[in-house]
């Protein structure tokens, strides 16, 4: 069980910039587990790991901002806590990663996964990405980081297709993903009913490793997804 792992909460403590100590230190201690990534700029420093139950509390709090106040998910409810769990445990136990941005002072300021973007079968090479972060977390650079290491990670494991569907054709969410390669595959107009208003969604997809060049490779994941 992740919760137990005395390796991930090694790298929740606060940290200094010093990032190259840090590397060192995980590199001691770790030959079970994906190392943290570590980012700095100008305007934050951050790292990058795999989520685990005990970030749910702050994961929740981080969506339901964005139900509340966004269009980037069509959701209108706030999903409570016991909800988020569920979800989480589902993405992870179809071994799909999920992963947080931790701040300089341990904080967690958003969030990406990777899911199925439908279950039936013959969708099981096509990954649906998902990003949130806090507001005051946004513009600094950190999206970009999360949906980038969430390419890399879905490629190692033998997605094909990445798409994003990105409500209210929302200019930052659409900006970070033309930023890391997607380009646009459609427009649903009027697909979605917030605020008082229609929402066009946009879908934007980026191929993964060999894309459509080969086929994929027989029995092994991603290709036992869904009972295939
Ligand atoms: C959408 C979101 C994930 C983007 O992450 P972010 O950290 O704010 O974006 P970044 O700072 O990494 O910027 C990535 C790129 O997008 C551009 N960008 C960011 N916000 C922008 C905006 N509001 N308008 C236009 N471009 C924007 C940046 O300039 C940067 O471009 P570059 O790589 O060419 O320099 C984040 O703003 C967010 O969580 N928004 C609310 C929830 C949401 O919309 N989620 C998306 C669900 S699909």
């Amino acid at each position: 069980m992740e919760l137990s792992s005395p390796l991930r909460s090694t790298f929740l403590f606060p940290y200094s910039p010093r990032l190259d100590r840090l590397k060192g230190m995980w590199k001691d201690v770790s030959d079970t587990h994906d190392p943290p990534t570590f980012f700095e700029s100008a305007a934050m420093s951050f790292t990058l790991r795999d989520a685990t139950l005990a970030d749910i509390p702050v994961i929740t709090d981080i969506y339901s901002e964005s139900v509340r106040n966004g269009v980037a998910t069509y959701e209108i409810a706030v999903p409570d806590q016991s909800e988020m769990t569920t979800r989480f445990s589902t993405i992870t136990g179809n071994s799909y990663p999920y992963i947080i941005a931790v701040d300089g002072d341990g904080i967690v300021i958003g969030y990406a996964y990777a899911s199925a973007f439908r279950t039936r079968s013959a969708y099981r090479f096509l990954v649906e990405d998902s990003i949130y972060l806090a507001p005051e977390a946004r513009g600094r650079g950190v999206g970009k980081a999360l949906l980038q290491e969430l390419i890399a990670r879905c490629t190692d494991l033998g997605f094909r297709q990445m798409v994003a569907v990105i409500g209210g054709a929302h200019p930052a969410s659409i900006a970070v993903h033309r930023s890391t390669g997607f380009v646009d595959s459609g427009t649903m107009k009027g697909s979605g009913f917030k605020f008082g208003r229609w929402l066009d969604t946009t879908f934007m997809q980026l191929a993964l490793g060999e894309g459509l060049e080969t086929a994929p490779a027989e029995g092994v994941y991603p290709d036992t997804l869904y009972g295939a």
